[in-house]
């Protein structure tokens, strides 16, 4: 049986390594024990390399928050997926919506894609509409997003990727509301069958990964993970709270 997959995206928290060093290891007390579930710290950059060290287990692992798609050479301020794979993650989260937000287009998400699969690397791509509008425009956007993100990716590739639905509106201490299981549903739905129109068959795009994220905690883990149809959950706020995140996990595992 597949493990489940859980993400903890921890943005720009906390200021201090002492935190960060203190949460990680908390949250790698319970997250090693577990059989059935695979969880993913993604910190901030600085703390990556630091953490590598920590890590015991394949079933507690580093990814990185973002990547440049260049190798090496003149670009002040960013990292590429050589060097997050030196540093020993084995994950990498793409496309966010508070990335795409500060002007990143579904065009610069496919080359990073493409510059994480050359490494044994995963990339966990997000996405998501804006809005959920009456006349059924969010399902062309999440629809487009998905086709453009992965456009030029051979099958092999396209299957390695990690797909996050994450609904813009229900993402942050300012969510409109909360994603119903319901609508998280019809959306792995549409992301399938992009990706059976992609891999040209319904199998493939059934093995592949699928997330949910959006104020996932430990009270809505259960009714994501078995009425919302995903492979696991990508978690923002309620990661920083090694007490909640801990729970969510164990309960992640006792739905396996
Ligand atoms: P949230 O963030 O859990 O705080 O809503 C999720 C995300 O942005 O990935």
């Amino acid at each position: 049986m597949r493990k489940k997959l859980v993400v903890a995206n921890w943005k720009m928290n906390p200021a201090k390594g002492g935190d960060a060093k203190k949460l990680f290891l908390s949250v790698g007390a319970v997250a090693t024990k577990l059989k059935t579930v695979e969880t993913v710290v993604c910190p901030p950059l600085i703390y990556l390399q630091s953490f590598a060290d920590l890590v015991k287990s394949r079933s507690f692992v580093l990814g990185a928050q973002d990547v440049f798609w260049e190798h090496a050479g003149a670009y002040t301020g960013n990292v590429s997926a050589d060097m997050i794979f030196n540093a020993k993650a084995r994950y990498v989260i793409v496309g966010h919506s508070e990335r795409r937000a500060l002007g990143e287009d579904d065009a610069m998400v496919n080359k990073k894609l493409k510059s994480i699969l050359q490494f044994p690397l995963i990339p966990i791509l997000c996405v998501g509409e804006t809005k959920r509008d009456e006349d059924m425009k969010y399902v062309r956007a999440l629809k487009d997003q998905v086709k453009k993100s992965l456009a030029g990716l051979s099958r092999e590739e396209v299957r390695r990727v990690v797909i996050a639905y994450e609904p813009v509106w229900a993402i942050g201490r300012h969510a409109l509301r909360a994603c119903r299981p319901d609508e998280c549903r019809e959306a792995v739905h549409i992301i399938r069958q992009v990706l059976a129109d992609i891999l040209g068959e319904t199998k493939h795009a059934r093995d592949s990964m699928i997330l949910y994220g959006g104020s996932v905690d430990s009270k809505n883990t259960r009714e994501f993970l078995t009425d919302g149809l995903v492979d696991g959950l990508l978690v923002g706020r309620a990661s920083l709270d090694a007490k909640e995140f801990t729970q969510l996990l164990k309960i992640t595992e006792s739905l396996s």
